[in-house]
Parts: C-alpha cells; sequence; structure tokens
C-alpha cells in the first residue's frame, strides 16, 4: 500500500516510520524543510528511543521517503493521514484546526485520484465533517472518504505503542471502501492480535479525547489524595497500591506528582471541555481537573519555597528533570515551566539539569543555568528537586549530592527515594503525598 503521512513530528514520523515498518511505502511530508533535510541526514528532529534506527532501516530498504512537496507526496497514495498540530487555540482554549483545515485543503488540490484521507491528529467532534466539505467543496469530480483514525502512542513509549497498541480506533461513515483500505493498513498488527475497533467517525473523533481526559482525572484524582494524604498523616504511594490492585480500577496513572503536563493532557482536556460547553452539556469531573491541575503546577512552586523556610531569595535551587515525563525532549506544558517561574518569582536561582530536554528548555527559561550533570547542578545548592523521573535519577549517589550542597535538602516530588536512604545520606527529604515510611 502506498500511505502519505501529512505532518512529520512526534505523531507523523513515529507513525510513518512504523508504517514503514509493517512493509507499507510511506511517504513523510513536511512544511518545515529543515526537519526534512535535518530526517534525510540522519537526525531526528525529536528524541524516541529506538526512532533514528527504525528510520534508518526503513529508508535504506526504500519504504520510508521524505519530502516537503505535499503535491507530489500525496500522488497515487491509497491512505493520506494527517498527523499535523492542534494546540490549544489562543485566547479560549478551543483546538486550533486551522493546520488541519489547510492541509485538507492542499491535499484535496493537489490529488489526482480517489483515496481515504484518515485524520491522525487529535480533533474535536465534527472535524471530519468539516474536512469532508472542505475537500468535496475543492473536488467535486473525486470520491474522496474521510476516516478518523486517533492516535494513541506515549511520548518515550512510542514506537512500542504504535507497534502493540491496546487498541486501534477506526471511525468511518460506513462507507466498504474506506473500511476496506484501513483493514488493510492495519492488517500486520493482527499477527499481534490488536483488536481494531470499527465505529462511527464522530465517535472516534470522541474516543480519543474521553481516553485523556479520563487519564488526566486518574491522576488528578490521586493527587488531590496526595494532598489529603499529607494533611492526615497517611501514604499515597500505599494508597495507590491498595486501590490500584482492585482490578476495576488498575494500577496504571495513580503516581501522585507535580501534576500532569505535555503536549496531550492540558490541550485535549481543555478542548473537551470546550465542545461540552458548546453542546450545553458541560463536563464538570472534567472542568475541575482542568482547574486542580493547573493550580497544583504553581502549588508546586510554593511547596519548594516553604521547604526552605518560605523565603527564597538569593538560594539556590537545583532542578532535576525539565521534560513533562522521561524519554522524551518534550517540554510543552511540563510542570517546571510553572516551577521555574514561581521560583524566580520567590527570587531564587536555578541550575538544572535534563538528559535531553536542555536544548529544548533553555530558550523557555532563559535564566536557569543548564548543567553538565546532576551532581553539577546540585554543587552549592540550598534544595534538590527531582521533577522528572528519568531513569538516571533513581540511583544517584545520594551522599555525594548531600555532601556538596549548602543545605542538603531534597524535595522528591516522584516519591522515588524511600526515606531512610535520604536520611542516611544526610538529606532532610520532602515528598508528596506523604512521609514515605510504612508501618509493618
Ligand atoms: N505527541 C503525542 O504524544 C501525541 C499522541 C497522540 C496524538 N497526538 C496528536 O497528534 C497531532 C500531532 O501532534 P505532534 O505532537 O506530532 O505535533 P508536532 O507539532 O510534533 O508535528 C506536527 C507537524 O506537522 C507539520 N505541518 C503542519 N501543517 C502542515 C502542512 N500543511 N503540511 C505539512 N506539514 C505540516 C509541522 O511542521 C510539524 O512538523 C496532534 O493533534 C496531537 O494532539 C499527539
Amino acid at each position: 500500500m502506498k500511505i502519505t503521512m501529512i505532518g512529520t513530528g512526534y505523531v507523523g514520523l513515529v507513525s510513518g516510520a512504523c508504517f514503514a515498518d509493517f512493509g507499507h511505502d510511506v511517504v513523510c511530508v513536511d512544511k518545515v524543510a529543515e526537519k526534512i533535510q535535518a530526517i534525510e541526514s540522519g537526525r531526528m528532529p525529536i528524541f524516541e528511543p529506538g526512532l533514528d534506527q527504525l528510520v534508518a532501516n526503513n529508508a535504506s530498504a526504500g519504504r520510508l521517503t521524505f519530502t516537503t512537496d505535499l503535491a507530489a507526496g500525496v500522488k497515487g497514495a491509497d491512505a493520506i493521514f494527517i498527523a499535523v498540530g492542534t494546540p490549544s487555540r489562543r485566547g479560549d482554549g478551543h483546538a486550533d484546526l486551522s493546520y488541519v483545515y489547510a492541509a485538507a485543503r492542499e491535499i484535496a488540490e493537489s490529488l489526482d485520484g480517489p483515496t481515504v484521507i484518515v485524520t491522525k491528529s487529535t480533533v474535536p467532534v465534527g472535524t471530519g465533517d468539516e474536512v469532508e466539505r472542505i475537500v468535496k467543496e475543492v473536488r467535486p469530480d473525486l470520491d474522496i472518504q474521510v476516516v478518523s483514525n486517533p492516535e494513541f502512542l506515549r511520548e518515550g513509549a512510542a514506537i512500542g505503542d504504535f507497534k502493540r497498541p491496546d487498541r486501534v480506533v477506526v471511525g468511518t461513515t460506513g462507507n466498504e471502501r474506506a473500511i476496506a483500505v484501513m483493514a488493510q493498513v492495519y492488517r500486520p498488527l493482527n499477527l499481534n492480535q490488536a483488536p481494531v475497533m470499527f465505529t462511527g467517525r464522530r465517535t472516534a473523533e470522541l474516543i480519543k479525547y474521553a481516553a485523556n481526559a479520563f487519564l488526566a482525572t486518574k491522576i488528578t484524582f490521586i493527587n488531590e489524595m496526595a494532598d489529603l494524604c499529607e494533611a492526615v498523616g497517611a501514604e499515597v504511594q500505599e494508597v495507590s497500591r491498595g486501590i490500584g490492585l482492585d482490578n476495576r480500577i488498575g494500577s496504571k496513572f495513580l503516581h501522585a506528582g507535580p501534576g500532569y503536563g505535555g503536549s496531550c493532557f492540558p490541550k485535549d482536556t481543555l478542548a473537551l471541555v470546550k465542545t461540552g460547553q458548546d453542546y450545553d452539556t458541560p463536563i464538570r469531573i472534567v472542568e475541575t481537573v482542568v482547574q486542580v491541575n493547573d493550580l497544583r503546577k504553581r502549588a508546586m512552586g510554593r511547596k519548594i519555597v516553604k521547604a526552605l523556610n518560605g523565603d527564597a531569595r538569593g538560594k539556590k535551587v537545583a532542578l532535576l528533570g525539565l521534560t513533562f515525563k522521561p524519554n522524551t525532549d518534550d517540554m510543552r506544558d511540563a510542570p517546571s515551566l510553572a516551577i521555574v517561574q514561581a521560583l524566580e518569582d520567590a527570587g531564587a536561582k536555578i541550575a538544572a539539569y535534563d538528559p535531553e530536554g536542555m536544548e529544548v528548555a533553555a530558550p523557555m527559561m532563559p535564566s536557569v543555568a543548564m548543567m553538565g550533570d546532576a551532581y553539577e547542578a546540585a554543587a552549592g545548592a540550598d534544595a534538590l528537586v527531582l521533577v522528572t523521573e528519568w531513569d538516571i535519577f533513581r540511583a544517584l549517589d545520594l551522599k555525594r549530592l548531600a555532601g556538596s550542597m549548602n543545605t542538603p535538602l531534597l524535595i522528591d516530588l516522584r516519591n522515588i527515594y524511600p526515606r531512610t536512604e535520604a536520611e542516611e545520606a544526610g538529606f532532610s527529604l520532602i515528598r508528596v503525598g506523604g512521609q514515605g515510611v510504612t508501618a509493618g
């Protein structure tokens, strides 16, 4: 099959490379020429484990090519995926669909025959209808089907998620050719017995938002439990374990921390809230989740200042981890941004280390000194804050760190270090949602 991917970002590049690895012929299109040139010369524009090798293997096998020329890229394609960004629209939080609609128009103008256009970007209910309207307006002469196929991959584990998904959701208007093409696109997944769920187009669009909002709710729920644990002298990690062992609840997404961030949950929860309001069916749970999470990120800054006896002026705070989660260089809506802002407002000097995120982070936080490793960041600091749980921060030499600091204070926002270990190394420890001690 010939597949064209419009947009070669996190989703487009990973999906394109994985489809090529399934044996399809894939062309990835992006309008940013430097991005395409970088990829062609073997430099990945994003950090994603295993991606460079996957791209290199499939490019050298001739199944994966890259271009800035959309018109050439879509010629003869059986399926054309739209994987462009859908950020929050400035001002009102609705999803900004301008890139999706512009791509749809460009595709339609360039087509040389019937095809299936697949929206992989996360788009609100009804977007498929509008894409179809645009395409039909431009090309009334062609039979073009518009399908929704939301993507559920997670950055940092994207290739595994794409190749072994929990499920694939395909939304159509019931057209047989569209269903047959999509079944063919995902046929290689039959080997992994991944369920491909066919449903209505509007339903598929909503499934993506419902999934993200549910996960964001789970995180926010345990974060509020963490606050309650602190107030009543309970341990949130034990609460998570105690409820997560119940199969109806499940243990994933029950880790208390500094609030969710990233390129998806913040914008998608907000967009769902707006959709609910537009249709006069407010989704109050998600409205609350959005508010609670926003407040939480800023509260983490205050937690650090409080640990510095309420006065951060002139004190040095070292941050470990800046990206919104490990194994990515994505800084979009990362909790570290709000933490840095709060610390700067309180007069602190900030040093930081992140294994992959510093290049992207540096222009977003120009006053932060980016250091070569955790030990350099901590030297002479008054507080060490574990913000993102990269593996490399899981087995730090705590004695060495404590010994090099001005005040050995560890604020572990990911609850990685047990109290005994930190205290034996000479640290005073502050965690999230409890003391980190277990009775019995
Ligand atoms: N990042 C994730 O983890 C993730 C996971 C699931 C779903 N999604 C969704 O997938 C979509 C894409 O997200 P992303 O993180 O890959 O975004 P991204 O910003 O990394 O990539 C989008 C790319 O599209 C390109 N582009 C925009 N308009 C174009 C056009 N007309 N022609 C060619 N290229 C064009 C941009 O230059 C950019 O490189 C979003 O809707 C997002 O919500 C993202």
